[in-house]
């Protein structure tokens, strides 16, 4: 049976949904180890496309466990009104289980969370609002509210009390926010405890049983490698571990469990948010022009290239080889999915970033000093494009145009991974398996 960790290898929305909707049914339980509902996964489900915020992408089929791990914080609102949604799209949640240890996402982190962006001012980091970064912290501090608390009222209220001592003074004296009861916080959380309570578990129990029954889990990351609260690009980060790692703290499964560590990369690259990115290609907005302007709004529109989770325009740019590298290296990546392909077919040529410059300096591996991240100037190679072939029917590698075949196998050599799936199209079936990838299931 093969346990495998999927991630991001860029800085998010990779098509990490897409690979593990297409690949989950190969697997008994498909588990989300990290991050909350920051996270915008996109599946398609006959004609539609449906966005998962914190629900495994697996939840898509009947056979397969969908499992919430310790490492995930939990806005239950949001995660009772995803399994509303499903439910209307008839997509059975009911074999759902929640980590009785993963973190409560309270309202006081969603304040929390704007409030510190606006204090940030010009250097916001651009979160998604949503109060992942002081859910992680109260978690860090040894001062949250975990999913088992839910399950006694008397101790969620306890817990919400002194949660409160602290929270309301920050709150008011601060930033002049408005403060909470523990009556109002408890009238709109304890109707979720009663929903939830069902599907609250002992997740670390249930798969470290389900690898000794010799059962098969597919642990889906959210997020990217360069968004990693260790390996990122900090402060422009998660307050998460996104990269492979966080897999098994994020479930208490052990390092030797994982037999394959498969990374998503798109053919070009995106950004949400602040923060260093160096082959982007600015949009006019944004001080980008001619050519530089026109690149960055084709991949944009060719690529639907907005947010899942807040709309936002996302920031695009050419493929970063070196990025690629890097995240070859920190995830030890053993497969490699490149999704979107197809969008890179509207351009005559395409460019990949295969080192940096700065100060003279050249960089053929990522750079740990942010200041040196922040003024590296990409080193470009061309590589000749299939402009006008539509290329989202090929099922083989043999079918896609030399040129692409090409791009593919030098994205390759350039990063030192291996390609074994090939995304040319957001449907289940517009994907190609390079031949070794079937034989190793
Ligand atoms: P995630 O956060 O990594 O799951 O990625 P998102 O769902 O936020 O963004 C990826 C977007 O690309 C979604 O709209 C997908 O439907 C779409 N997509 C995924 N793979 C492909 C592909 O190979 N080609 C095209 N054209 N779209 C794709
Ligand atoms: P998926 O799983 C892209 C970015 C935000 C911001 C930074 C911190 O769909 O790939 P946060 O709200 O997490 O504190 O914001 O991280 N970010 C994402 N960018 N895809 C995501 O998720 C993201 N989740 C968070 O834009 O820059
Ligand atoms: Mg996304």
């Amino acid at each position: 049976m093969i346990n495998t960790v999927l991630v991001g290898a860029q800085w998010g929305d990779e098509g990490k949904g897409k690979i593990t909707d297409l690949i989950a049914h190969d697997y008994d339980y498909v588990v989300r180890f990290q991050g909350g509902n920051n996270a915008g996964h996109t599946v398609v489900h006959g004609d539609t496309k449906l966005a998962l915020h914190l629900m495994p992408s697996g939840v898509m089929y009947d056979d397969v466990v969908p499992v919430i791990g310790n490492g995930v914080v939990v806005d239950p609102g949001v995660l009772i009104k995803e399994m509303a949604m499903l439910s209307a799209e008839g997509i059975d949640c009911s074999n759902l289980k929640i980590s009785a240890d993963a973190h409560i996402i309270m309202p006081y982190h969603k304040d929390l969370d704007g409030a510190d962006e606006k204090s940030l001012g010009a250097n916001k980091i651009g979160t998604t609002k949503r109060g992942i970064g002081p859910c992680y912290q109260d978690k860090i501090a040894r001062k949250g509210i975990r999913m088992q608390d839910l399950l006694d009222e008397k101790i969620f209220r306890l817990k919400v009390k002194t949660a409160l001592s602290q929270k309301n003074p920050i709150l008011q004296k601060i930033y002049g926010l408005h403060t909470y009861t523990v009556e109002e916080i408890c009238e709109e959380y304890l109707p979720y405890a009663r929903i939830l309570r069902p599907y609250i578990d002992e997740t670390t129990e249930l798969l470290n049983a389900a690898v000794r029954e010799g059962k098969s889990i597919l642990f889906e990351g959210a997020q990217g490698t360069l968004l990693d609260i260790d390996h990122g690009t900090y402060p422009y980060v998660t307050s998460s571990s996104c990269c492979a790692g966080g897999a098994i703290t994020g479930t208490g499964i052990g390092p030797k469990r994982i037999d394959r560590v498969l990374g998503i990369e798109k053919a070009y690259a995106t950004r949400v948010g602040g923060g260093p990115f160096p082959t982007e290609q600015h949009f006019a907005e944004d001080g980008g022009v001619g050519e530089e302007a026109e690149v960055g709004e084709t991949l944009c529109s060719v690529g639907h290239e907005y947010g899942v989770t807040t709309g936002r325009k996302r920031r695009c740019g050419w493929f970063d080889a070196v990025v690629g590298r890097y995240a070859v290296e920190v995830n030890g990546l053993t497969d490699i999915a490149l999704t979107k392909l197809d969008v890179l077919s509207v351009f005559d040529t395409i460019k990949v970033c295969v080192a940096y410059e700065c100060d003279g300096e050249r960089y053929e591996y990522f750079p740990q000093q942010q200041s040196v991240l922040f003024h590296a100037k990409p080193v470009y190679e061309e590589l000749p494009g299939w402009k006008g072939v539509d290329i989202s029917g090929c099922r083989t590698f043999e079918e896609l145009p030399e040129n692409a075949q090409r791009y593919v196998k030098r994205l390759e050599e350039l990063t030192g991974g291996r390609i074994s799936i090939v995304a040319v199209g957001a449907d289940r079936d517009q994907t190609i398996f390079r031949d070794w990838y079937r034989d190793e299931n």
